[in-house]
């Protein structure tokens, strides 16, 4: 297992923030090397992580410790006239694996293209975009368990997958590191578009296939999150879940607020929230809001994660002083 140490946190994450550093990082090339890792050198230490890309994570102080997962295998393990099962290395990056599906005429994960990150992230917070979502087509998810280092093979039921969450961000939080995942996609070509907006852009076409649709998402998403020069982590904050009395008396109020029904509970959309307060493009120091989408925080340069996390602190107050709503990160803050 190769070993690094002292990395600043701004090699480690694509937020690019200072002010922390790694003492150690392990590089799990292979499952030997996660279960050494989680059996050995994770039970010594005061707090380690796992890093993917390092796409949603904050890292605001130093830790002693971090592995990265490079597992990077991929292949087909099951195959029917109609289905696909694909095995999945946590190493990935997972747009690498929606270009591969796409370009195979294999469907479900198309509209999740360009999410950045790998694929051990995925199954963390549940990764969605544009209507399709990773619990719509995960059968399974491999892992090593902290501290004893077994490897295991959960049930995508066992994930509990939920609205960016999964039981990786609850029972089992700190306690396991996926090493794989197997979806199952459907072989067809032409594509089902869930989402609003996406359906407006593909209006003119008489058929949408699923490299249609990757497409479109790809744009969409160049238009609207930041480019890879600027550090984020995306979304920052859920979009918050409000019982439908609450949104009732919102909408009173604010008639023009988008909302969305979800499982007799009402999703509202945290970047109009965020807009509403008057923080679309405002910076504090290199710590801001992105200009074209108020649920991303940037970094402009040489922010600490501490000065993200000042700036988060005021969003969530304006949020609650002004909607009575309480904004929950999505970004894992360390
Ligand atoms: N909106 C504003 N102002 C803004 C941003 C958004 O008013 O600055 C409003 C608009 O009315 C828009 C609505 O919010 O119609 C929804 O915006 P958008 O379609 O951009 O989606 P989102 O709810 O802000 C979620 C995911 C994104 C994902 C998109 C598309 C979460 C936390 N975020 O954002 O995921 O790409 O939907 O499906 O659920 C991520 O998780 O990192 C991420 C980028």
């Amino acid at each position: 297992m190769v070993i690094e140490r002292d990395i600043e946190s701004h090699q480690l994450t694509t937020f690019r923030t200072r002010g922390a550093v790694v003492r150690e990082l392990y590089r799990l090339g292979s499952l030997d090397d996660a279960i050494a890792f989680a059996s050995e050198i994770a039970p010594k230490t005061s707090h380690w992580l796992v890093l993917g890309g390092g796409s949603n994570v904050l890292l605001v102080r130093s830790i002693p410790c971090a592995a990265r997962m490079e597992i990077a295998d991929r292949s087909v393990v099951e195959e029917s006239s109609t289905r696909v099962v694909l095995r999945l290395g946590g190493g990935l990056s997972w747009h690498s694996c929606v270009e591969w599906a796409v370009s195979n005429g294999w469907a479900g994960i198309e509209a999740m293209a360009l999410i950045p990150g790998t694929v051990g992230a995925a199954p963390i917070q549940n990764i969605g975009a544009y209507g399709q979502q990773l619990s719509d087509v995960c059968r399974w998810v491999e892992g090593v368990e902290v501290p004893s280092g077994r490897a295991v093979t959960l049930s995508a039921a066992e994930c509990r997958f939920g609205y960016r969450d999964s039981v990786f961000k609850r029972q089992r939080k700190g306690a396991f590191i996926v090493t794989a995942i197997g979806i199952e996609l459907e072989k067809r070509t032409e594509a089902h578009v869930a989402y609003d907006e996406l359906a407006r852009r593909l209006s003119d076409r008489r058929s949408v296939t699923i490299g249609d649709v990757f497409e479109a998402v790809v744009a969409v998403r160049r238009s609207k999150l930041p480019p890879d020069e600027l550090g984020s982590a995306g979304s920052f904050f859920k979009n918050p879940v409000v019982e439908p009395d609450v949104a009732s008396a919102l909408l009173e109020r604010f008639p023009t607020m988008p909302h969305y029904q979800q499982n007799g509970a009402v999703k509202l959309s945290a970047g109009w929230l965020i807009e509403q307060c008057g923080f679309k493009g405002v910076r504090r120091g290199d710590a801001g809001v992105y200009e074209r989408h108020a649920l991303v925080l940037v970094n402009h340069g040489a922010a600490r994660g501490a000065d993200i996390l000042t700036l988060a602190d005021e969003i969530k107050a304006a949020v609650r002083e002004r909607f009575g709503v309480e904004l929950e990160e999505e970004v894992n803050i360390i």
